[in-house]
């Protein structure tokens, strides 16, 4: 009950953009505050807005996915495998249609954002089309104050453009192996740390991100990644490239064993501007020389071998 009256307060708090330094004397109960950074402060105004053009744009098919179309690709599917009454969790859910795509295949899924628009999105998508789905606001490093479901989960899943918008995946790992029950195991499809240190606005394959920063990566690009032409308010955000070694010691540290890493040539998205979209609906280069010449995306999965 305390822990519950806690994280309104620490949520309240977020949402005012009130700053309490940690150890208030004067309210026992607000010792321990979490406090937004001014880099999730400007990436959740992004996302926010984000949220409600992808669910009104073209390029989400949200139409096509509301009378049956997965959201899911042939990759994920197959690797993940029968999903039919397991619980799956879902971090950095967007607003919610490849959670949903789960349910849809039988899962009990649980989705999280920070996003309160996505997941307001995510919560009346599930709810129109009668599909059995919770959906939890929350930023992910806090999960563990709101979701009390420790080794609850069969599978944890994420993908596509998740993991660089968080600075830490230390803490991202425990998490993980926090929800996951022993013997299940967690299911990543996401950019290739490689492909992020190319100039994604270039088609010469420029390095211009360092591969080992751990810096924060301003970006101030107009649009978003699938909705290229709106304009937005909030146009800045930050991310931060991950090396191989920090996403696997981040998941081996906290408990897992690692069943496979896949490296592929093709993205879920227009990660450069020369692709074209297959049948599998990833994107390659359109020029056939450059098809295999750099990695672009990788397929992992990791099992929790621990109690
Ligand atoms: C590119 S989307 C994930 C892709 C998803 N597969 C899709 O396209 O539907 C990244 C998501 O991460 C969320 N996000 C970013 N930072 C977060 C954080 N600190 N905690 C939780 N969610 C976060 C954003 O709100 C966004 O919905």
């Amino acid at each position: 009950m305390h822990l519950r009256a806690h994280v309104l307060i620490v949520d309240f708090l977020d949402e005012a953009h009130l700053l309490v330094a940690e150890g208030s004397a004067r309210c026992p109960l607000l010792r321990k505050v979490y406090f937004m950074d001014d880099y999730t402060k400007a990436n959740l105004a992004w996302w926010n807005e984000a949220a409600i053009v992808h669910a009104l744009g073209d390029a989400y098919e949200l139409a096509s996915f509301k009378a049956g179309k997965t959201k899911l690709h042939p990759l994920e599917l197959e690797e993940v495998g029968n999903v039919a009454g397991k619980r799956l969790l879902h971090l950095q859910c967007h607003f919610g249609l490849d959670t949903l795509s789960w349910a849809r295949l039988g899962a009990k899924v649980t989705g999280i954002d920070f996003s309160d628009k996505a997941i307001e999105i995510a919560q009346s998508l599930g709810q129109e089309l009668k599909l059995d789905a919770t959906f939890i606001h929350t930023d992910i490093y806090k999960l563990p104050d709101v979701l009390d479901a420790a080794g609850d989960f069969d599978i944890v899943f994420t993908s596509y453009g998740a993991v660089g918008w968080l600075p830490d995946l230390q803490p991202w790992g425990r998490i993980i192996a926090h929800y996951l029950k022993p013997g299940g195991f967690f299911y990543i499809a996401e950019g290739h740390p490689f492909m992020w240190t190319f100039d994604e606005k270039s088609t010469d394959l420029k390095i211009l991100y360092p591969y080992f920063s751990k810096e924060p990566i301003k970006d101030e690009s107009e649009g978003t990644y699938a909705e290229k032409s709106v304009k937005l308010v909030h146009n800045t955000t930050y991310g931060w490239n991950h090396t191989f070694s920090e996403i696997f010691n981040s998941l081996i540290s906290a408990g897992l064993t690692i069943d496979f890493l896949h490296e592929h040539p093709f993205c879920a998205w227009e990660c450069f501007p020369d692709m074209e979209e297959g049948e599998d609906r990833f994107l390659r280069f359109k020029d056939p020389a450059k098809r295999d010449l750099i990695p672009l995306m990788y397929s992992l999965k990791a099992t929790k071998t621990t109690t």
